[in-house]
Parts: C-alpha cells; structure tokens; sequence
C-alpha cells in the first residue's frame, strides 16, 4: 500500500523540483485506477458539468453534486490527495464559502478550488483559518466564460500579465495552500511559479508549473466537440486505459509533457 499523499508530500515535491501528476476523476472505478498508476492528485473539477452531464459550461453544476461525486471519488482513493471544485455561486461571500467547503471536506476532498482574484482574499482566509486547505485557481477561470467572452488565454498583456502575479502572491499570503493556472502563456506561468512557496498546478500553461492536470476524458480521447491545443490523447498512442495513464505520468515527471505544440 502507498503512503498517503498529504499537502506536505506536494511541498517536498515542489521544493525537491519533482513534478506531480493531476487528472480529473468523478466516481470510485476511475479514481481507483488512477491512483493504482501513482497519480498523485485527483481533482474533482466542475468540469463534469460538460463532460458527465453535458453542458456548455459548467454553471450549471451544484454544490450537493460535487459532494457526491467527491464522495465516490473518495470511495476509490488510496493514497492520491483529493482536491475539490467549489462550483458557481458556492463562494459568493465568505459565510456561503465556509458551508459549501464543510460538505465537500465531509464528503473526503482535502482541499477545495475556488476560481477568483484579489475579490476572494477574504474568503481565502476565513476557510484557511477555520482548517479548510484552498487551491487558488487563476488564469481561464471557466466559471467566468461569460465575462470573457469564450474561453480564452488570459495574460497576455503585460498588465494583466502582473496582475495575475500579484493576484497569486496576495492570494497566497492570504493563506492558499495551492495555485491552479489555466490557459496562460508559459513564461508568466513560470514567473508565477516561481514567486510563490507553494506548488503551482498548471493546464495549458507550459512546463514550468510544479505539476500538470489534464481533464480523464482528454486523455483518453473521448471528449465531446473541441479539443483544447493543450491536451493530448494518451489512449491513441497506448491502445490501453492503464498505460494511457502511466505514460501520462512518466511524460509529466521526465518533462516531455507539455510539449512546445501544447503551449501558449
Ligand atoms: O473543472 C476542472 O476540471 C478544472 C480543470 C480544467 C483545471 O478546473
């Protein structure tokens, strides 16, 4: 049996320069597999809005059901840590956050993902100070599609470019344990990673990040409609789901995986 991966283990990883691998799960069969071949995080993502339920985006996903898709992730879980999104409209105020985050902490994630800027500092600290681990998700935050107007790369601009600097320095002193980057160009991700002391996540933000997350269903080729620049299908290349994973994991640990044609 692994030794379970805790928030620490992350930390060493970062600190030592050893990339960590992160997939998107949602029930017990695929969290099981995926632990078996040493993913070292699951991410319950909101992304199972679109891809279990069918969805453009995934406002539409509730609270009540990432708990219970937390819960069958739990169900299948090891040793893999387990970080949860809280969806749309679950962190409108800090007292909303602190009830939403208790039924995704009861349901098994150890750590929950809020999408957000400098507007979730407050609410970042009330969950930390009340024992709630938090993952900053910045960049293409996907709960905001229709602010941006589609999904797009985000940072490009020198000043918005700082400004997501500043945003992961002031989030990170505001007590987050974790910072996701999605859909930003390489360099500011590197940037990024390099001024915080905790380990940076990153999808379609180039090598640099302490790790890299893919969403299942990307990596096995069996995604709906578009498919991101930034994903690649591991099934294709393998013929087989267990080594689709593993190959996955090997390509992110030796730095082959992102590759130049899956960055920005
Ligand atoms: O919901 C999700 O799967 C995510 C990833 C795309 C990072 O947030």
């Amino acid at each position: 049996m692994n030794k379970k991966i805790s928030i620490s283990t992350l930390n060493k990883m970062k600190q030592n320069g050893e990339k960590f691998t992160v997939l998107t799960a949602y029930d017990t069969s695929f969290a099981k597999l995926f632990d078996e071949q040493g993913v070292h995080m699951l991410l319950v993502g909101d992304s199972l809005g679109m891809v279990l339920q069918g969805g453009d985006d995934t406002l539409a996903v509730t609270i009540d059901e990432m708990a219970y898709h937390t819960r069958c992730v739990k169900a299948g879980v090891n040793s893999t840590f387990i970080l949860a999104d809280m969806p749309f409209m679950s962190y409108a105020t800090p007292e909303q956050a602190c009830d939403n985050a208790a039924k995704l902490m009861r349901a098994g994630a150890q750590m929950v993902k809020l999408e957000g800027g400098a507007w979730l500092a407050e609410t970042i600290t009330m969950l930390s100070q009340r024992s709630v681990p938090v993952c900053a998700h910045l960049g293409l935050t996907p709960q905001s599609v229709h602010v941006f107007g589609g999904y797009k790369v985000q940072g490009r601009e020198d000043d918005s470019a700082q400004q997501m600097i500043e945003d992961a320095k002031n989030l990170v002193a505001a007590g987050a344990q974790m910072v996701l980057l999605e859909c930003v160009p390489a360099s500011l991700a590197k940037a990024i990673t390099e001024a915080v002391d905790v380990p940076v996540v990153g999808i379609g933000a180039g090598v640099d990040t302490d790790a890299q997350v893919l969403v299942m269903h990307d990596i096995l080729g069996i995604s709906a409609g578009h498919i991101p620049k930034f994903s690649k299908n591991y099934l294709a290349q393998t013929g087989d789901i267990r080594q689709a994973v593993a190959s996955f994991v090997e390509e992110v640990k030796n730095k082959t995986f992102p590759a130049q044609e899956h960055t920005f």
